[in-house]
C-alpha cells in the first residue's frame, strides 16, 4: 500500500525483510530503554505466526516498523516504533490501522499489548484507536516500571446489522 502524507511525503506499508534490519536496529536503539536485538527481529522475520511490517518513505528508507503476531483468533503487538524525526506525523496510526484491517479480514477476535505506564504519546494513539485498558502487570519492565494491557475488540460478523 503506498500513500502520501503530509510533512512525511510517499509512504509504503510492506513485509519487513532481512534487508530492512540495520535501519530497523538503529530506530529501535534510539526509541527502548532496553532494545530488541537482531536475533529477535530475526525470530518475527522467521516465524509461521509472526507478520512484521515497515513502513518505508519515498526514499526506501525506513519510517517505522511494527511486529504483530496471530495465533488462532488471538493477536498481540510486540514492537512498534517510528523513526524520532517523523514522529506525530500519522505513521504510528497508519502502521496499526493497516494492521487492524489486515487481522480483521483474517479472522482476528482480540489484538492486545503492553505499554510502559509513562509512555504517554503510545498510550493515546491506541486509546484512540479504540484499545481499552484492561490490566495492569506490577514492576514488569526491567527498571521497575509497570506494564499497562491494553486490547483491542474485533467487531464479529454481523456487528452492527439490524435485527
Ligand atoms: C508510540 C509511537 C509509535 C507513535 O508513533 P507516531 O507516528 O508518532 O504516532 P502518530 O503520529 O500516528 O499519532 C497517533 C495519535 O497519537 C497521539 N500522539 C502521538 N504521539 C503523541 C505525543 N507525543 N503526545 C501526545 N499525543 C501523541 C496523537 O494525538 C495522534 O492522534 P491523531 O491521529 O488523532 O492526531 C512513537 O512515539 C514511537 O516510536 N515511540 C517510541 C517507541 C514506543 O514507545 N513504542 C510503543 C511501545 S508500546
Amino acid at each position: 500500500m503506498m500513500l502520501r502524507m503530509t510533512g512525511v511525503g510517499d509512504i509504503t506499508i510492506c513485509p519487513m525483510s532481512d534487508a530492512d534490519l540495520d535501519e530497523v536496529l538503529a530506530i529501535e536503539a534510539v526509541s527502548y530503554p532496553k532494545p530488541w536485538t537482531r536475533e529477535h527481529f530475526l525470530d518475527e522475520l522467521n516465524s509461521p505466526f509472526a507478520s512484521p511490517l515497515v513502513a518505508l518513505d519515498g526514499e526506501g528508507r525506513v519510517a517505522g516498523y511494527l511486529c504483530p503476531m496471530l495465533l488462532l483468533d488471538e493477536a498481540q503487538i510486540l514492537n512498534v516504533a517510528v523513526r524520532p524525526d517523523l514522529r506525530s506525523h500519522g505513521l504510528g496510526r497508519l502502521l496499526i490501522e493497516s494492521l487492524l484491517d489486515d487481522y480483521r479480514n483474517r479472522g482476528a477476535s482480540v489484538l492486545s499489548l503492553e505499554v510502559r505506564v509513562s509512555n504517554e504519546p503510545a498510550r493515546i494513539l491506541y486509546r484512540k484507536l479504540g484499545f481499552t485498558e484492561t490490566g495492569r502487570r506490577p514492576k514488569y519492565y526491567e527498571n521497575g516500571e509497570d506494564a499497562i494491557l491494553m486490547e483491542y475488540i474485533f467487531d464479529q460478523p454481523g456487528d452492527g446489522d439490524a435485527v
